[in-house]
């Protein structure tokens, strides 16, 4: 059955892109049944017809809670199966989470755990690593600590800056948010406590993206 995507977005939506260009080209079978953004000119939203589109500014609202129970209310109005934060800038309240809890997933731009929270890329150039990459994970209520489903891994170059390492990065997130997707929309993910299980088995280390963009364990 076609999986029925909610995506929430604060800003370009390139991933958002990707993953209507591969339900376009029929290599994920999935729909994007809404659009979410705190941020009314996001150019995210742009990307999916007026009515698929949900922005409220949170500073509209009396509290974070009042905005959060006015997002999960919308969120909750598309029916989907899974909700994706691919590039949503605010942290995510307790409430929100228990009610998608398992469903919910967020592209992150480091190899998790290394580096929760803002600034990633120049964190990993600052670090000296080897090598960065993106991770797809479920959310709980802790930043970016929830158990990870897959990773895709790129070099980073002796002259890399924060911009070109990201600019390197950006493409292969979008290969390993739409595979990630893939298994979801087929049903094989689902997250028992702190770990992944997929196709009923617990992954002991996510799954990494190769270069044909297939994930394997
Ligand atoms: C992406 O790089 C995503 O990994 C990152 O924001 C960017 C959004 O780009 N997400 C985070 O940093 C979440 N903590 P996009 O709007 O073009 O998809």
């Amino acid at each position: 059955m076609t999986a029925r995507i909610a995506v929430l977005a604060s800003g370009r939506g390139s991933n958002l892109q990707a993953i209507l260009e591969a339900i376009r080209r029929g290599t994920l079978d999935a729909e994007v049944v809404g659009v979410f953004s705190d941020r009314p000119a996001a150019p995210a939203l742009q990307q999916v017809p007026e009515p698929l589109r949900w922005s409220r500014r949170p500073s509209g609202f009396p509290d974070k809670t009042a905005y959060e129970d006015a997002l999960a209310q919308a969120i909750d109005a598309v029916r989907p199966d899974w909700v994706v934060c691919a590039g949503y800038m605010r942290i995510l309240g307790d409430a929100l989470i228990a009610r998608f809890r398992g469903r919910l997933l967020n592209i992150h731009p480091s190899l998790l755990p290394r580096y929760r929270g803002l600034h990633t890329h120049a964190r990993a150039l600052e670090a000296r690593d080897a090598d960065h990459g993106a991770s797809v994970h479920f959310v709980i209520p802790e930043l970016d600590a929830g158990a990870v489903i897959a990773q895709v891994r790129v070099p980073i170059l002796a002259d890399d800056t924060p911009e070109t390492l990201a600019a390197r990065l950006l493409p292969r997130e979008h290969a390993l948010l739409v595979a990630v997707l893939r298994l979801a929309a087929t049903g094989a993910l689902a997250e028992q406590g702190d770990i992944t299980l997929c196709h009923g088995q617990p992954l002991l280390n996510p799954l990494l993206l190769d270069s044909t963009d297939r994930l394997n364990p």
